[in-house]
């Protein structure tokens, strides 16, 4: 038997705020979202009170996670500023909240990396990420973790893509990170990859309406309330498109250097100069770029056909100057293994498509050297 959102207010009726009162009766609860027993909520104090907060969230998290038929849950401690003091807009307004809101009100001196804690014991963390949805971004990130991880690294895999975690499916993950005695969830460990999802919290078809802070709060406890290990690269599954959410993460998240998948398509290329402007904003270097879906190759006869006119991701990167990383084939077995949970890279280790993963994971790690060296 599944809980439900009611049994969930219950029991966080017992937990008293700083406020004095419950924390059902503080005005501060997101919706309870609650999906086949993996429950989710958020608290949204005032920025100043935050910190008095911390342990509540612990609470509401505990007493949750403490109900018969929870099987996970996630409290957010989300902290936003008083109207007034940054630019504000209708609290009622659905969707992400610009990435302003998420700014100091007056921005110290620096770039905003400096706002970024480097999380201990990972060298580098790496943003995959693409103008739009389905370009085979998820599918890029898990085989060139893979490629990565075949050239001697240690790599976790972070799929923050919100919209649709695809992470889980893609690595057959079926099982639930536990915690530790810190509280900290521990990746799931699969095809030697340190490995958690977004998708490990909520369904993967869950429309997500969270909101800006939301989404942040979530990301940064799959960041840093995990128990990575020491790793050389983390991969980011990063949420398609470059709109608020999109700028927020990237500016959140400590990033050594981003890659932007795009398919020949000239549509998808407006969609990765946008991403390219974004990481630019941003102050993360590009990487590179990779051509995905490049052309068509037969599974039959190996035949290679160019349908979508390829080269064209190649050309883009010299015009802009940003390395191109490498074209990838649309090829029937990266998307059924891909399906079926067993990466390319891992089920034909010997075969080209792993081969190209590898030629890829080898230009990142050139670029990412000073940092892994560093760790
Ligand atoms: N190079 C490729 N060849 C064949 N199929 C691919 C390739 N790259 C991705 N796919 C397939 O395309 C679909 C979308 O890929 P996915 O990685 O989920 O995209 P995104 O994360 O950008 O939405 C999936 O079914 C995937 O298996
Ligand atoms: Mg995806």
């Amino acid at each position: 038997m599944s809980v439900t959102q009611q049994q969930v207010l219950d029991a966080l009726a017992a937990v008293r705020s700083p406020r004095g009162v419950a924390l059902t009766s503080a005005n501060v609860l997101s919706p309870v979202t609650v999906t086949d027993g993996k429950v989710f909520l958020s608290i949204s104090v005032d920025a100043n009170e935050a910190r008095a907060w911390e342990t509540v969230r612990a609470q509401a998290e505990s007493v949750v996670r403490a109900l018969p038929g929870v099987a996970s849950a996630m409290v957010a401690l989300t902290a936003e500023r008083k109207a007034g003091s940054a630019p504000s807009r209708p609290r009622a307004e659905a969707g992400v909240a610009p990435a302003a809101t998420h700014r100091p009100p007056h921005s110290p001196a620096g770039s905003p990396m400096a706002r970024q804690a480097e999380i201990p014991g990972i060298a580098a963390v790496i943003a995959v990420a693409s103008g739009k949805g389905g370009v085979g971004k998820s599918t890029t990130a898990v085989n060139l973790a893979l490629g990565l991880r075949d050239l001697g690294l240690r790599v976790g895999l972070l799929d923050a893509d919100i919209y649709g975690p695809s992470v889980p499916r893609l690595t057959g993950i079926r099982e639930k990170p536990e915690l530790n005695d810190e509280r900290k969830m521990i990746p799931i460990q699969r095809f030697g990859l340190a490995v958690m999802s977004i998708g490990f919290l909520v369904e993967e078809d869950t429309a997500m309406i969270w909101r800006g802070p939301m989404v942040m709060s979530a990301i940064t406890q799959m960041l840093r309330d995990v128990t990575w290990g020491t790793l050389d690269v983390l991969v980011v599954d990063m949420p398609p498109g470059t709109g608020d959410a999109q700028l927020t993460l990237a500016q959140n998240v400590p990033l050594k250097g981003a890659i932007i998948i795009s398919t020949p398509q000239d549509l998808s290329l407006i969609d990765a100069r946008r991403g390219l402007a974004m990481f630019k904003k941003v102050n993360v270097p590009v990487l590179g770029i990779v051509e995905n879906m490049s052309y068509f190759q037969c599974p039959h006869c190996g035949t290679r056909s160019d349908i979508f006119g390829h080269g064209g991701a190649r050309h883009e990167a010299e015009r802009l100057g940003v390395p191109f990383l490498g074209e990838i084939p649309l090829h029937m077995a990266i998307r059924t293994t891909s399906d079926a949970g067993n990466p390319v890279v891992v089920s034909e280790p010997d075969g080209p498509h792993a081969a190209i993963y590898r030629a890829i994971g080898a230009s990142v790690r050139n670029q990412l050297k000073g940092a892994i060296a560093a760790a």
